[in-house]
């Protein structure tokens, strides 16, 4: 049987390795990937200063190095690469497209300069075409993160790093060299429900009281209501109380730079400067709901203050970006599926041999390891639907990549791909760090030309 997936992310490759390595059937599999660099958000998400993470990419170069697995990076489905082409040179498609666009506050002054979202930054800082020429003035002292999940905590925390935390990471040497003349002296991580309904997690919140040259301060009334456990147990949200507990207990110290972590607010109005720039930020003052389901929504008051701030990142989640020719479930903002099956957002009726995996059939939650079981379970169905699909006759092995190359796309196999990462690497040794990521595709397809 013939498969694409599309997306070289954690859920592209756990999907590959689940169908690779059944004995049942035998499956050759192309990965399609828009950047030249596989991995996703392992390379372009996970934060520079959380390198043992990034270390699962060698499970994924196992399933790359087997003989049915194929990698064609720089291609875009949906430009370079139609639907409909798939569908005639593959038995079944998987899309593991991730979750590329940003979700908004919808709130007056949203797009104004230094206001951006946290994709922006973090695709920055982290070397991502995409975000190569994002435009980050941190000649400001104090910013505001929106979100209380772990992509504010990590935008919080590169933001307040020492430039000798990032120097040994593989951080962009663009976003190094503005992290070094940064100004920033104060962020500010506003949840719009409580500490107890935080989603960060306690390592991560845990690491804020570790870094070298800034401290987390929560005032004691953030915590007012709260019921701090004696021992934490297993729970989350228990952990996470003693973490804030401590923090508002202890008396801040010498470190210049300052994390205040605030609960219950809800930014309202971006306020602008006589340049149009990012000057403050209306917060307004929420209760908290119980629901007849028992989940806890955030209430406006009325009550309403100015922070000021100089910038502003909102961290409050991502959603599928469209794609041409693939169903969107505009409620749920993912690709339309039924349990990993694509299906047609109006008629819910199953769209045969196609599916979705990670982000793009879940929205944005869950941490990586969480993609291979989650990636198996739709290979199940995949092989419960494929029964006798593979005698279904298609174009040769290479018609797509002769196809491709037809349109005068410089297709970027796994190979190439390890001679940028050795690139990358040698790069790195000038700084200590582990790679010194090239950041731009024209620059990446350059290196890779004279082959
Ligand atoms: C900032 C950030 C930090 C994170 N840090 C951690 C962490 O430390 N630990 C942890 O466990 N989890 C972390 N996560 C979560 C983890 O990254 C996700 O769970 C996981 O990457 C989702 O996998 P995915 O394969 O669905 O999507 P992705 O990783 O986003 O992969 C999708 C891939 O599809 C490609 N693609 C998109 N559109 C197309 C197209 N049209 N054609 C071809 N290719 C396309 C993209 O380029 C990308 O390579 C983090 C997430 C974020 C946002
Ligand atoms: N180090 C790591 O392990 C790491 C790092 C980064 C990301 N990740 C993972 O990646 C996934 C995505 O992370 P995430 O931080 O984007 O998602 P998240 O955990 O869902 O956090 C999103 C935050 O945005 C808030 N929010 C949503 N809409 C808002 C609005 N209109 N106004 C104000 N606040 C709003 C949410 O509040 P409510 O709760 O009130 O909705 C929530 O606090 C998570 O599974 C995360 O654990 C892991």
């Amino acid at each position: 049987m013939r498969v694409a997936i599309i997306g070289s992310g954690p859920a592209g490759f756990y999907a590959a390795e689940a169908l690779l390595k059944r004995t049942d059937v035998a499956v050759h599999v192309d990965m399609f990937e828009r950047l030249p660099t596989p991995y996703g958000l392992v390379r372009g998400g996970v934060a520079p200063d959380h390198q043992n993470i990034k270390a699962v990419t060698r499970v994924y170069e196992r399933t790359a190095a087997r003989p049915t697995f194929r990698f064609l990076g720089n291609v875009r489905l949906g430009s370079d690469l139609t639907v409909e082409d798939l569908r005639r040179h593959y038995h079944q498609i998987v899309y593991a497209v991730g979750n590329e666009a940003d979700r908004r506050l919808g709130i007056p002054g949203e797009g104004i300069a230094r206001c951006t979202p946290a994709t922006v930054f973090i695709g920055w800082y982290n070397g991502h075409p995409d975000y190569r020429h994002a435009k980050i003035d941190l000649s400001v002292s104090r910013v505001a993160v929106v979100g209380n999940g772990n992509v504010a905590i990590d935008a919080a925390r590169i933001l307040l790093r020492t430039p000798a935390e990032l120097e040994k990471t593989d951080i962009a040497e663009h976003a190094l060299e503005a992290l070094r003349n940064s100004q920033v002296r104060e962020v500010f991580i506003l949840g719009r429900r409580g500490p107890e309904q935080a989603s960060f997690t306690p390592p991560e919140l845990k690491e804020l009281g570790e870094m070298e040259d800034a401290e987390p301060i929560v005032a004691p009334g953030e915590l007012a209501g709260c019921v701090i456990p004696e021992s934490a147990g297993n729970s989350q949200q228990d952990k996470n109380l003693m973490l804030l507990h401590a923090f508002a207990t202890q008396q801040p110290g010498a470190k210049a730079k300052k994390l205040h972590l605030r609960f219950n607010v809800s930014p309202t109005e971006v306020i602008a400067d006589a340049e149009g720039k990012v000057a403050g930020l209306a917060l307004e003052k929420n209760r908290l709901e119980v629901q007849h389901d028992g989940t806890v929504k955030a209430r406006g008051t009325g009550e309403i203050e100015t922070l000021e701030v100089g910038m502003v990142l909102p961290a409050i989640g991502f959603s599928v970006e469209r794609i041409a020719g693939v169903p969107y479930d505009e409620k749920a903002g993912v690709i339309a599926n039924q349990d990993g099956r694509v299906v047609d957002p109006l008629s819910r009726s199953v769209i045969a041999n196609e599916y979705v995996v990670g982000w793009a059939r879940t929205g944005p939650q869950g941490l990586i390891g969480s993609h291979k079981a989650a990636s198996a379970h739709v290979v199940e169905h995949m092989i419960d639907d494929g029964a006798g699909l593979a005698s279904r006759a298609l174009p040769e092995r290479e018609a797509i990549t002769a196809l491709l190359r037809e349109r005068g796309l410089q297709i970027v196999s796994f190979n190439d791909w390890k001679q940028l990462d050795e690139v990358e690497v040698a790069r790195g040794e000038r700084r200590d760090a582990p790679r010194d990521k090239i950041v731009d595709v024209e620059a990446m397809l350059e290196v890779l030309a004279p082959r």
